[in-house]
Protein backbone atom coordinates (compact mmCIF):
# COMPACT_ATOMS: atom_id res chain seq x y z
CA UNK A 1 0.00 0.00 0.00
CA UNK A 2 1.01 3.58 -0.82
CA UNK A 3 2.73 5.23 2.47
CA UNK A 4 0.82 8.78 2.00
CA UNK A 5 0.52 11.39 4.50
CA UNK A 6 -2.35 12.56 2.56
CA UNK A 7 -4.70 11.15 5.24
CA UNK A 8 -8.60 12.32 4.52
CA UNK A 9 -10.46 13.04 7.52
CA UNK A 10 -7.96 12.04 10.10
CA UNK A 11 -9.35 14.95 12.52
CA UNK A 12 -12.96 12.44 12.29
CA UNK A 13 -11.41 9.49 13.93
CA UNK A 14 -10.97 8.99 17.27
CA UNK A 15 -7.34 9.22 18.99
CA UNK A 16 -7.21 5.51 18.88
CA UNK A 17 -8.21 4.97 15.75
CA UNK A 18 -5.40 7.80 14.65
CA UNK A 19 -2.75 6.41 16.60
CA UNK A 20 -3.43 2.91 14.92
CA UNK A 21 -2.98 5.50 11.30
CA UNK A 22 0.49 6.66 12.62
CA UNK A 23 1.54 2.97 14.19
CA UNK A 24 1.03 1.66 9.92
CA UNK A 25 2.31 5.15 8.42
CA UNK A 26 5.64 5.11 10.63
CA UNK A 27 6.06 0.99 11.15
CA UNK A 28 5.24 1.67 15.27
CA UNK A 29 5.78 -1.49 17.45
CA UNK A 30 3.24 -2.73 19.90
CA UNK A 31 5.40 -1.17 22.84
CA UNK A 32 5.72 2.93 21.18
CA UNK A 33 2.16 2.59 20.03
CA UNK A 34 1.60 2.09 24.27
CA UNK A 35 4.00 4.43 25.14
CA UNK A 36 2.42 7.70 22.89
CA UNK A 37 -0.97 6.41 23.83
CA UNK A 38 -0.48 6.36 27.52
CA UNK A 39 -2.24 9.95 28.56
CA UNK A 40 -1.40 9.63 32.30
CA UNK A 41 -3.18 11.30 34.66
CA UNK A 42 -5.16 13.01 31.69
CA UNK A 43 -8.44 11.45 29.58
CA UNK A 44 -8.45 10.78 25.99
CA UNK A 45 -11.68 13.34 25.92
CA UNK A 46 -9.34 15.88 28.11
CA UNK A 47 -6.57 16.22 25.64
CA UNK A 48 -8.88 15.47 22.33
CA UNK A 49 -10.32 18.57 23.17
CA UNK A 50 -7.19 20.51 23.58
CA UNK A 51 -5.39 20.14 20.37
CA UNK A 52 -6.68 18.93 16.72
CA UNK A 53 -5.26 15.51 15.51
CA UNK A 54 -4.49 14.03 19.13
CA UNK A 55 -2.80 10.73 19.13
CA UNK A 56 -1.54 10.42 22.74
CA UNK A 57 0.53 12.81 25.39
CA UNK A 58 4.12 13.98 25.48
CA UNK A 59 5.14 13.74 29.18
CA UNK A 60 7.39 16.20 30.14
CA UNK A 61 8.97 15.50 33.83
CA UNK A 62 7.60 17.82 36.64
CA UNK A 63 9.79 18.69 39.61
CA UNK A 64 9.54 21.21 42.21
CA UNK A 65 11.82 23.90 43.20
CA UNK A 66 11.99 24.76 46.73
CA UNK A 67 14.09 27.27 48.84
CA UNK A 68 11.78 30.26 47.46
CA UNK A 69 10.96 32.83 49.52
CA UNK A 70 9.22 35.76 48.00
CA UNK A 71 7.90 39.17 49.09
CA UNK A 72 8.54 37.19 52.25
CA UNK A 73 5.76 34.47 51.39
CA UNK A 74 7.58 30.76 50.84
CA UNK A 75 6.41 29.10 47.51
CA UNK A 76 7.19 25.32 45.93
CA UNK A 77 7.81 26.29 41.88
CA UNK A 78 6.76 23.50 39.93
CA UNK A 79 8.82 23.30 36.65
CA UNK A 80 8.20 21.00 33.81
CA UNK A 81 11.25 21.15 31.82
CA UNK A 82 13.20 17.86 30.28
CA UNK A 83 17.27 19.61 30.93
CA UNK A 84 18.93 18.10 33.93
CA UNK A 85 20.10 20.75 36.29
CA UNK A 86 17.73 23.53 36.36
CA UNK A 87 15.52 22.65 39.05
CA UNK A 88 18.42 21.92 40.94
CA UNK A 89 20.54 25.30 40.16
CA UNK A 90 17.18 27.25 40.84
CA UNK A 91 17.13 26.26 44.30
CA UNK A 92 20.32 26.31 44.92
CA UNK A 93 19.81 29.76 43.91
CA UNK A 94 16.73 30.58 45.93
CA UNK A 95 18.80 28.86 49.37
CA UNK A 96 21.35 31.38 48.66
CA UNK A 97 19.16 34.91 48.27
CA UNK A 98 17.27 33.78 51.44
CA UNK A 99 19.98 34.59 53.69
CA UNK A 100 19.40 38.47 53.13
CA UNK A 101 15.09 38.33 52.72
CA UNK A 102 14.98 36.36 49.46
CA UNK A 103 13.40 37.87 46.44
CA UNK A 104 11.37 41.47 46.38
CA UNK A 105 9.30 41.85 43.26
CA UNK A 106 6.63 44.41 41.89
CA UNK A 107 4.91 44.34 38.02
CA UNK A 108 3.25 47.06 36.11
CA UNK A 109 -0.44 45.34 35.60
CA UNK A 110 -2.23 42.37 33.14
CA UNK A 111 -2.34 44.92 30.70
CA UNK A 112 -1.77 43.95 26.95
CA UNK A 113 -1.73 45.80 23.19
CA UNK A 114 -4.09 44.87 20.61
CA UNK A 115 -2.69 45.83 17.21
CA UNK A 116 -4.87 46.73 14.04
CA UNK A 117 -3.24 47.32 10.89
CA UNK A 118 -4.72 50.41 8.51
CA UNK A 119 -3.48 50.79 5.15
CA UNK A 120 -4.03 53.09 2.29
CA UNK A 121 -4.34 56.09 4.05
CA UNK A 122 -3.35 59.42 2.03
CA UNK A 123 -2.76 61.58 5.54
CA UNK A 124 -1.75 58.74 7.98
CA UNK A 125 -1.31 62.00 10.90
CA UNK A 126 -4.59 63.79 10.26
CA UNK A 127 -6.30 59.78 10.17
CA UNK A 128 -4.52 59.78 13.45
CA UNK A 129 -5.84 62.28 15.05
CA UNK A 130 -9.57 61.19 13.90
CA UNK A 131 -8.94 57.99 15.49
CA UNK A 132 -7.64 59.29 18.49
CA UNK A 133 -10.45 61.68 18.71
CA UNK A 134 -12.97 58.63 18.37
CA UNK A 135 -11.16 57.15 21.33
CA UNK A 136 -14.48 57.11 23.47
CA UNK A 137 -16.22 55.22 20.96
CA UNK A 138 -13.80 52.41 19.72
CA UNK A 139 -13.18 51.64 23.77
CA UNK A 140 -17.04 51.43 24.20
CA UNK A 141 -16.83 48.98 21.20
CA UNK A 142 -14.60 46.88 22.49
CA UNK A 143 -15.54 46.65 26.31
CA UNK A 144 -19.30 45.70 25.05
CA UNK A 145 -17.78 42.42 23.40
CA UNK A 146 -16.65 41.43 26.93
CA UNK A 147 -18.22 42.77 30.14
CA UNK A 148 -16.88 39.93 32.23
CA UNK A 149 -14.02 41.36 31.86
CA UNK A 150 -15.32 44.64 31.94
CA UNK A 151 -17.20 44.00 35.61
CA UNK A 152 -13.85 42.03 36.99
CA UNK A 153 -12.35 45.99 36.57
CA UNK A 154 -10.14 44.68 33.35
CA UNK A 155 -11.21 45.68 29.51
CA UNK A 156 -10.13 48.78 27.05
CA UNK A 157 -8.90 51.33 29.10
CA UNK A 158 -6.72 53.36 26.38
CA UNK A 159 -5.90 53.60 22.91
CA UNK A 160 -2.58 54.90 21.15
CA UNK A 161 -1.87 55.50 17.50
CA UNK A 162 1.30 55.15 15.50
CA UNK A 163 2.16 56.28 11.91
CA UNK A 164 4.85 53.12 10.43
CA UNK A 165 6.41 54.12 6.80
CA UNK A 166 6.20 50.71 4.52
CA UNK A 167 7.73 49.50 1.13
CA UNK A 168 4.05 49.92 0.15
CA UNK A 169 3.29 53.54 1.99
CA UNK A 170 2.44 54.88 5.67
CA UNK A 171 0.02 52.24 7.59
CA UNK A 172 -1.30 53.36 10.83
CA UNK A 173 -1.18 51.36 13.65
CA UNK A 174 -3.93 51.62 16.11
CA UNK A 175 -3.20 50.14 19.77
CA UNK A 176 -6.21 48.91 22.04
CA UNK A 177 -4.57 49.12 25.52
CA UNK A 178 -6.41 46.25 27.62
CA UNK A 179 -6.53 45.37 31.03
CA UNK A 180 -6.74 41.83 30.80
CA UNK A 181 -6.98 41.06 34.62
CA UNK A 182 -6.33 36.68 35.37
CA UNK A 183 -6.66 36.25 31.87
CA UNK A 184 -3.74 36.06 29.54
CA UNK A 185 -5.76 37.59 27.55
CA UNK A 186 -5.15 36.63 23.74
CA UNK A 187 -8.86 36.42 23.00
CA UNK A 188 -9.79 39.31 24.79
CA UNK A 189 -8.06 41.05 23.04
CA UNK A 190 -8.25 39.84 20.04
CA UNK A 191 -11.82 39.50 20.01
CA UNK A 192 -12.14 43.51 21.01
CA UNK A 193 -9.42 44.01 17.71
CA UNK A 194 -11.68 42.67 15.37
CA UNK A 195 -14.75 43.77 16.89
CA UNK A 196 -13.40 47.45 16.26
CA UNK A 197 -12.22 47.15 12.76
CA UNK A 198 -15.21 48.56 11.26
CA UNK A 199 -15.34 51.52 12.79
CA UNK A 200 -11.47 52.53 12.31
CA UNK A 201 -12.02 51.89 8.75
CA UNK A 202 -14.91 54.10 8.38
CA UNK A 203 -12.75 57.07 10.55
CA UNK A 204 -10.05 56.47 8.64
CA UNK A 205 -11.23 55.76 4.94
CA UNK A 206 -8.57 53.13 5.07
CA UNK A 207 -8.76 49.32 4.96
CA UNK A 208 -8.16 47.34 8.07
CA UNK A 209 -5.85 43.86 7.65
CA UNK A 210 -4.70 42.69 10.82
CA UNK A 211 -6.04 42.74 13.96
CA UNK A 212 -4.24 40.62 16.68
CA UNK A 213 -2.42 40.59 20.17
CA UNK A 214 1.16 41.98 20.56
CA UNK A 215 3.16 39.29 22.38
CA UNK A 216 5.42 41.94 22.90
CA UNK A 217 3.97 42.98 26.45
CA UNK A 218 5.84 45.64 27.48
CA UNK A 219 2.69 47.08 29.55
CA UNK A 220 2.88 43.89 31.58
CA UNK A 221 6.60 43.70 33.36
CA UNK A 222 7.34 41.66 36.00
CA UNK A 223 10.15 43.03 38.65
CA UNK A 224 12.82 40.86 40.55
CA UNK A 225 14.66 41.81 42.59
CA UNK A 226 17.44 39.46 45.28
CA UNK A 227 20.74 40.81 47.49
CA UNK A 228 23.16 37.67 47.15
CA UNK A 229 25.50 37.98 50.57
CA UNK A 230 29.44 37.43 49.09
CA UNK A 231 29.76 35.38 51.74
CA UNK A 232 26.83 33.06 50.58
CA UNK A 233 27.76 33.03 47.37
CA UNK A 234 31.49 32.13 47.54
CA UNK A 235 33.26 35.57 48.61
CA UNK A 236 33.79 38.92 46.92
CA UNK A 237 35.77 37.45 44.01
CA UNK A 238 32.73 35.58 42.79
CA UNK A 239 30.51 38.58 43.55
CA UNK A 240 32.80 40.58 40.36
CA UNK A 241 33.02 37.40 38.51
CA UNK A 242 29.29 37.36 38.33
CA UNK A 243 29.51 41.18 37.65
CA UNK A 244 31.89 40.62 34.69
CA UNK A 245 29.36 37.48 33.27
CA UNK A 246 26.87 40.42 33.68
CA UNK A 247 29.08 42.92 31.46
CA UNK A 248 30.05 40.67 29.48
CA UNK A 249 26.27 39.97 28.16
CA UNK A 250 25.62 43.54 28.40
CA UNK A 251 27.90 44.31 24.94
CA UNK A 252 27.60 41.06 22.99
CA UNK A 253 23.94 40.08 21.14
CA UNK A 254 25.99 36.38 21.03
CA UNK A 255 26.30 36.19 24.89
CA UNK A 256 23.28 37.73 25.70
CA UNK A 257 20.93 34.91 24.12
CA UNK A 258 22.51 32.31 25.95
CA UNK A 259 22.28 34.60 29.20
CA UNK A 260 18.63 34.76 28.07
CA UNK A 261 18.21 31.37 27.42
CA UNK A 262 19.35 30.62 30.78
CA UNK A 263 16.67 32.65 32.19
CA UNK A 264 14.10 31.40 30.15
CA UNK A 265 14.86 28.00 31.54
CA UNK A 266 13.51 28.80 34.78
CA UNK A 267 10.60 30.87 32.97
CA UNK A 268 9.45 28.49 30.51
CA UNK A 269 9.80 25.45 32.51
CA UNK A 270 6.63 27.16 35.38
CA UNK A 271 5.34 28.49 32.02
CA UNK A 272 4.75 24.80 30.95
CA UNK A 273 4.01 23.62 33.92
CA UNK A 274 0.90 26.10 34.75
CA UNK A 275 -0.42 25.87 31.30
CA UNK A 276 0.38 28.59 29.76
CA UNK A 277 2.11 29.39 26.61
CA UNK A 278 5.37 29.11 26.74
CA UNK A 279 5.71 30.39 22.77
CA UNK A 280 4.21 34.02 24.22
CA UNK A 281 6.31 34.12 26.92
CA UNK A 282 9.72 33.29 24.89
CA UNK A 283 8.37 35.88 22.14
CA UNK A 284 7.86 38.26 24.59
CA UNK A 285 10.71 38.25 26.27
CA UNK A 286 13.40 38.68 23.47
CA UNK A 287 11.36 41.51 22.45
CA UNK A 288 11.88 42.75 25.44
CA UNK A 289 15.18 42.43 25.41
CA UNK A 290 16.11 43.94 22.07
CA UNK A 291 13.80 47.02 22.66
CA UNK A 292 16.54 49.11 22.76
CA UNK A 293 17.57 48.38 19.42
CA UNK A 294 20.53 46.24 20.67
CA UNK A 295 19.56 42.49 22.04
CA UNK A 296 20.42 42.81 25.47
CA UNK A 297 20.69 40.89 28.78
CA UNK A 298 17.13 40.48 30.94
CA UNK A 299 19.06 40.99 34.64
CA UNK A 300 21.72 43.35 35.61
CA UNK A 301 23.90 42.70 38.21
CA UNK A 302 25.93 45.07 40.65
CA UNK A 303 27.82 45.39 43.72
CA UNK A 304 26.36 47.21 46.70
CA UNK A 305 28.23 48.73 49.22
CA UNK A 306 28.47 45.98 51.33
CA UNK A 307 30.31 43.98 48.88
CA UNK A 308 27.07 41.87 48.52
CA UNK A 309 25.69 41.20 45.08
CA UNK A 310 22.56 42.70 43.92
CA UNK A 311 20.52 41.03 40.87
CA UNK A 312 17.53 42.18 39.15
CA UNK A 313 15.68 41.24 36.22
CA UNK A 314 12.68 42.87 34.26
CA UNK A 315 10.56 41.18 31.55
CA UNK A 316 7.00 41.33 30.12
CA UNK A 317 5.19 37.80 31.18
CA UNK A 318 1.88 37.63 29.52
CA UNK A 319 0.48 34.46 31.97
CA UNK A 320 -3.26 33.89 33.03
CA UNK A 321 -4.59 31.93 35.37
CA UNK A 322 -8.14 31.98 33.59
CA UNK A 323 -8.98 30.32 30.59
CA UNK A 324 -6.94 28.58 27.79
CA UNK A 325 -4.72 25.15 29.42
CA UNK A 326 -4.67 27.07 32.60
CA UNK A 327 -8.17 26.30 33.21
CA UNK A 328 -8.09 23.49 31.22
CA UNK A 329 -5.46 20.57 31.93
CA UNK A 330 -5.91 18.97 35.70
CA UNK A 331 -1.72 19.01 35.90
CA UNK A 332 -1.70 22.61 35.22
CA UNK A 333 -4.67 23.31 37.79
CA UNK A 334 -2.71 21.37 40.33
CA UNK A 335 0.02 23.15 39.58
CA UNK A 336 -0.99 26.22 40.08
CA UNK A 337 -2.67 24.77 43.47
CA UNK A 338 0.88 23.58 44.26
CA UNK A 339 2.13 27.29 43.88
CA UNK A 340 -0.36 28.91 45.28
CA UNK A 341 -1.02 32.00 43.48
CA UNK A 342 -3.90 33.98 43.51
CA UNK A 343 -3.31 36.28 41.01
CA UNK A 344 -1.99 36.13 37.17
CA UNK A 345 0.17 38.83 38.33
CA UNK A 346 1.40 37.40 41.19
CA UNK A 347 2.12 34.44 38.91
CA UNK A 348 4.05 36.58 36.76
CA UNK A 349 6.21 37.75 39.41
CA UNK A 350 6.85 34.69 40.99
CA UNK A 351 8.09 33.28 37.29
CA UNK A 352 10.57 36.65 37.10
CA UNK A 353 12.46 35.57 40.94
CA UNK A 354 13.02 32.07 39.03
CA UNK A 355 14.50 33.54 35.78
CA UNK A 356 16.51 35.52 38.34
CA UNK A 357 17.71 32.83 40.43
CA UNK A 358 18.17 30.91 37.27
CA UNK A 359 20.33 33.36 35.56
CA UNK A 360 22.23 33.71 38.55
CA UNK A 361 22.85 30.33 39.29
CA UNK A 362 24.08 29.80 35.61
CA UNK A 363 26.56 32.88 35.63
CA UNK A 364 28.04 31.84 39.17
CA UNK A 365 28.41 28.19 37.64
CA UNK A 366 29.83 29.69 34.79
CA UNK A 367 31.97 32.59 35.75
CA UNK A 368 33.76 29.88 38.64
CA UNK A 369 33.92 26.04 37.96
CA UNK A 370 31.83 25.95 34.41
CA UNK A 371 28.86 23.97 34.45
CA UNK A 372 30.43 20.82 33.33
CA UNK A 373 31.24 19.26 36.46
CA UNK A 374 27.44 19.48 37.98
CA UNK A 375 26.02 18.35 34.48
CA UNK A 376 28.63 15.58 34.01
CA UNK A 377 27.88 14.04 37.70
CA UNK A 378 23.86 13.86 37.08
CA UNK A 379 24.64 12.71 33.07
CA UNK A 380 27.25 10.36 34.45
CA UNK A 381 24.28 8.16 36.51
CA UNK A 382 22.40 8.24 33.77
CA UNK A 383 25.16 6.62 31.61
CA UNK A 384 25.79 4.01 34.55
CA UNK A 385 22.55 3.09 34.44
CA UNK A 386 22.57 2.89 29.91
CA UNK A 387 25.49 0.46 31.02
CA UNK A 388 23.49 -1.41 32.96
CA UNK A 389 24.50 -0.65 36.33
CA UNK A 390 22.13 -0.94 39.32
CA UNK A 391 21.71 -0.47 43.26
CA UNK A 392 25.01 1.26 44.96
CA UNK A 393 27.34 0.41 41.16
CA UNK A 394 25.21 3.19 39.89
CA UNK A 395 27.29 5.89 42.47
CA UNK A 396 30.20 4.20 42.22
CA UNK A 397 30.51 3.66 38.02
CA UNK A 398 29.22 7.22 37.80
CA UNK A 399 31.33 8.89 40.49
CA UNK A 400 34.93 7.14 38.88
CA UNK A 401 33.65 7.99 35.64
CA UNK A 402 33.42 11.79 36.66
CA UNK A 403 36.75 11.32 38.69
CA UNK A 404 38.93 10.02 35.61
CA UNK A 405 36.60 12.88 33.57
CA UNK A 406 35.45 10.16 31.41
CA UNK A 407 31.83 10.22 31.21
CA UNK A 408 31.39 7.98 28.17
CA UNK A 409 29.02 4.38 27.98
CA UNK A 410 32.33 2.53 27.19
CA UNK A 411 34.09 3.21 29.92
CA UNK A 412 31.15 3.05 31.95
CA UNK A 413 30.63 -0.83 31.33
CA UNK A 414 34.70 -1.30 31.85
CA UNK A 415 34.22 -0.13 35.27
CA UNK A 416 31.04 -2.18 35.71
CA UNK A 417 32.54 -5.17 34.56
CA UNK A 418 36.14 -4.56 37.13
CA UNK A 419 33.26 -3.73 39.78
CA UNK A 420 30.87 -6.63 39.36
CA UNK A 421 34.34 -8.71 39.66
CA UNK A 422 35.63 -7.41 42.59
CA UNK A 423 31.99 -6.85 44.47
C1 LIG B 1 21.99 26.01 29.66
O1 LIG B 1 20.70 25.47 29.44
C2 LIG B 1 21.88 27.45 30.12
C3 LIG B 1 23.22 28.18 30.26
O2 LIG B 1 23.94 28.10 29.04
C4 LIG B 1 22.87 29.63 30.57
C5 LIG B 1 24.05 30.58 30.50
O3 LIG B 1 25.01 30.32 29.77
O4 LIG B 1 23.97 31.62 31.17
C6 LIG B 1 24.07 27.59 31.33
Amino acid sequence: MERTSKISGFYKLGPQQRLGAVKEFAGLTDEEVAIIGATGALKYEQVDRMVENVIGVMPVPLGVAVNFLINGKDYLIPMAIEEPSVIAAASNAAKMAREKGGFTTSSTGPVMRGLIQVTGIKDPYSARFAVLSEKAKIMELANAVDPILVKFGGGCKDVEVYVKDTPHGYILVVHLIVDCRDAMGANAVNTMAETVAPHIEKVTGGKVYLRIISNLADKRLMRARAVFSKEAIGGEDVVDAIVKAYEFALVDPYRAATHNKGIMNGISAVTLATGNDTRAIEAGAHAYASISGTYKPLTVYEKNADGDLVGTIELPLAVGLVGGATASHPTAKANVRVLGVKTASELGEVMAAVGLAQNFAALRALATEGIQRGHMQLHSRNVAIQAGATGDLIDKVAEAMVREKKVRADRAKELLEQLARTH
